[in-house]
């Protein structure tokens, strides 16, 4: 494969979303083709699983269920989007992957990393991000984001023991995996973390010779 793909992650409420744009706006101005994708989502399929694993409605979701839906999103979005991306030499900037189900499902609902990781073998068909920032920031300041944002939707509407459990998931994440996993402070100001991100990605560049 011979594009680079890019993963942001981290809590609800840390600002991941916002640093992946600027990060595609960055890449862009310097004449890289790049393509920007969230999850669940990103294809017409995925959009309308992303509907329905968010939708307040379905309390009632069984935590297998939300793990099937989480990685058949991925699997579409994988398939139709972002492989063809990637083999065409692009760069590809994901808001969250493999790692958010790894952390809430197997972590935050305690089905266990390794089941996660068997059932979305399937769906990624082996891809791993080449560089995934994780963005921390204390869960309690990340809830106070949250409700001063928006409406919650049914994730983000859990109880704070579930966040705090997603919070040490990521932690035991990015410190298993440090040579891919970039850990971002993300309790400062925009720009600080946008450049400090723009010039690790840049560094990450430069070493492969994209
Ligand atoms: P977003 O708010 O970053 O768009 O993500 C939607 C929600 O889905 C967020 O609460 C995190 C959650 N999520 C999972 O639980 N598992 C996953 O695999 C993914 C991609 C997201």
């Amino acid at each position: 494969m011979s594009g680079l793909f890019i993963t942001f992650e981290g809590n609800d409420g840390s600002g991941k979303s916002t640093q992946a744009k600027l990060l595609k706006d960055y890449l862009s101005k310097q004449g890289f083709c790049v393509s920007l994708f969230r999850e669940p989502g990103g294809t017409e399929i995925s959009e309308k699983i992303r509907d329905i694993i968010l939708d307040n409605a379905y309390y009632k979701m069984k935590h297998m269920t939300e793990a099937y839906l989480y990685a058949a999103a991925r699997c579409q979005l994988v398939h139709e989007k972002i492989m063809p991306a990637l083999k065409g030499g692009q760069i590809v900037i994901c808001d969250r992957f493999l790692d958010s189900s790894l952390v809430y499902q197997g972590i935050g609902r305690g089905l266990g990393v390794d089941l996660i990781e068997d059932l979305n073998r399937y769906a990624t068909g082996g891809l791993k991000p080449d560089l995934t920032f994780f963005l921390h920031l204390d869960p309690g300041e990340a809830m106070k984001r949250r409700i001063e944002e928006r409406e919650l939707d049914r994730m983000e509407n859990q109880k704070a023991y579930f966040h705090n459990r997603v919070y040490r998931g990521f932690l035991e994440i990015a410190e298993r995996e440090p040579m891919r996993i970039a850990t971002i402070e993300a309790n400062r100001p925009l720009e600080a973390i946008s450049k400090e991100i723009a010039g690790l990605t840049d560094r990450f560049i430069n070493e492969r010779g994209l």
